[in-house]
């Protein structure tokens, strides 16, 4: 929409605040995440020169490494994809230090803690930690346990703990969780983190819908008939098998990111930009959410599984043959499922929510679909005119299009949609940060409003508490679809949409 280089909103648009002495302690510092995401996004925050510079990371895991391994891993970790600036790089990994720490064992701990404070003392990190759990979420009860008995939590203000997704594996294994970690630290401490939170894409559907006076007036059931939201993955299980075995879409996605982007779509507006004013609305409008029909979940949800698909030279192998995962693995790789929200502003309009993995796009958006024009005056190209849609595309290609029918050139009245876009890149001329840059600066902050509260947390496994139990006791009821890699997934998605004659949109 606007020219990137003469776009005056450009200068100056970030506005940063400032992260506080501190010593980051990432558990799990072997693992996926710390490699992928953490460690890199710490060098983005470096790079913008926003850590202070009293700072310390402590990696942690069972392994025997020295700080001199750690810090080559990461070296190898952050020059994997590009080529980084090689001195900043070199200070940026002087900030890294490691130490084995198996958390069942309490003297692991205790030398955590010593060596916490001989940085606190090299660092002047102001006894400031924040502690970062990229375990294995069967480890996080033991963690904060070991964290309390070492009485590296009893700091209210000045220690803080960040929890990976999956936060329990269903509504009364999160309350559990909640239970023991309230009991290790206060709930001010805790940041339950959920990546697409720090997306600039979800946030914008907060300002979108809050800084502008036009859509909130119509933002209800009064002039919306449908809204989809779509997480599509390309890739498949990857090297995570072992995770995603017991997981599955259900618990990977649905409970987690795509909750999430309902709740931010859906909430009503806070009385002021708080963070607890935020996540009392998104508990409140997730805890009037439910299934479509609870009492036959396989009437509102569909559970598919892809195959092989792929071409001759570029082949895709099927999920149950991906190396790790059972032959005859039961674990769905897809599911789509329809939602209803019972309060004032959305009785009655159906909520379609899809994520899949090997599907035929990357690609995450919110669709809202509004009610048609009460009369159609004009012919319209195609037989009858669309619907307006709002598409607030999340990724790739952040950014929304508007869709509404405009006259067809030329004599005659007929009438053709058209698409007004807005796209991040085109106005603000830079791609937007990785997620967990955006969350860990945040946590390092202590700013909780994109993390998600216990209350929240629960009504995400509440709402799916009907598929997850049926899958459970008798899971011939919720059959798995099998459908081709790299297709739109199994077609009893399509036909849940048919129902209501609708259908998913496939951009
Ligand atoms: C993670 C899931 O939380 O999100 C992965 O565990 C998934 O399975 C990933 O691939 C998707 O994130 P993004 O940001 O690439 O959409």
């Amino acid at each position: 929409m606007s020219n990137p280089t003469t776009n005056p909103l450009r200068v100056g648009l970030r506005q940063e605040r400032v992260i506080s002495p501190q010593c980051l302690v990432i558990f799990g510092a072997s693992g996926d995440l710390t490699h992928r995401k953490l460690i890199p996004a710490l060098f983005q925050l470096f790079k913008q020169r926003r850590l202070p510079s009293e700072f310390a990371v402590i990696g942690c895991a069972r392994r025997k490494w020295d700080d001199n391994e750690f810090r080559q891993k990461m070296e190898n970790a952050l020059s994997k994809d590009s080529k980084e600036d090689q001195n900043l790089l070199k200070d940026f990994l002087k900030l890294l230090f490691y130490q084995s720490v198996d958390l069942q064992d309490p003297e692991g701990v205790i030398n955590l803690a010593t060596r916490l404070e001989e940085l606190d003392r090299i660092k002047a990190t102001h006894s400031n930690k924040t502690f970062y759990l990229s375990i294995s979420p069967s480890f996080y009860g033991p963690a904060c346990n070991a964290l309390r008995e070492a009485g590296l939590l009893s700091d209210i203000k000045r220690s803080r703990l960040v929890i990976e997704k999956p936060f329990g594996r269903d509504y009364s294994s999160a309350q559990i969780l909640n239970q023991l970690v309230q009991s290790c630290c206060q709930e001010s401490q805790v940041f339950r983190i959920d990546h697409y939170l720090g997306k600039e894409t979800v946030q914008n559907i907060l300002v979108m819908r809050f800084a502008n006076a036009i859509f909130e007036p119509i933002w209800n059931r009064n002039y919306i008939s449908s809204i989809q939201i779509t997480a599509a993955e390309t890739v498949g299980v990857e090297e995570r098998a072992g995770y995603y075995e017991s997981s599955g879409a259900l618990r990977d996605m649905v409970q987690n990111h795509l909750t999430q982007m309902l709740a931010i779509t859906t909430m009503e507006p806070p009385g002021h930009f708080d963070p607890e004013a935020i996540r009392n609305e998104k508990a409140k409008v997730l805890q009037a959410a439910r299934l479509a029909d609870e009492i036959k979940p396989w009437n509102c949800c569909i559970r598919g599984q892809y195959s092989k698909g792929g071409t001759q030279n570029q082949p895709l192998l099927g999920y149950q043959e991906e190396p790790g995962v059972n032959p005859d693995s039961t674990t769905e790789t897809y599911v789509a499922t329809k939602l209803f929200i019972d309060n004032w502003r959305w009785q009655g309009v159906p909520f379609y929510l899809r994520t899949g993995k090997r599907l035929a796009k990357r690609l995450s958006e919110v669709v809202l679909t509004f009610r048609e024009a009460p009369v159609h005056l004009f012919d319209a190209a195609g037989g009858s005119p669309t619907s307006n849609q709002l598409i607030l595309r999340i990724q790739p290609n952040e950014g929304a299009d508007f869709r509404f029918e405009v006259k067809s050139p030329g004599s005659g009245m007929r009438s053709r949609p058209v698409e007004m876009e807005f796209s991040y890149e085109e106005s603000f001329g830079e791609p937007s940060d990785e997620g967990y840059v955006r969350l860990l600066a945040d946590a390092m902050l202590g700013d909780p409003t994109l993390f998600t509260r216990s209350d929240e947390v629960e009504a995400a496994w509440r709402l799916y508490t009907p598929i997850l139990e049926l899958i459970e006791d008798s899971p011939w009821q919720l059959p798995l679809y099998p459908y081709e890699s790299r297709t739109w997934g199994p077609a009893e998605a399509d036909a849940l949409l048919a129902k209501d004659e609708l259908l998913w949109r496939r951009p």
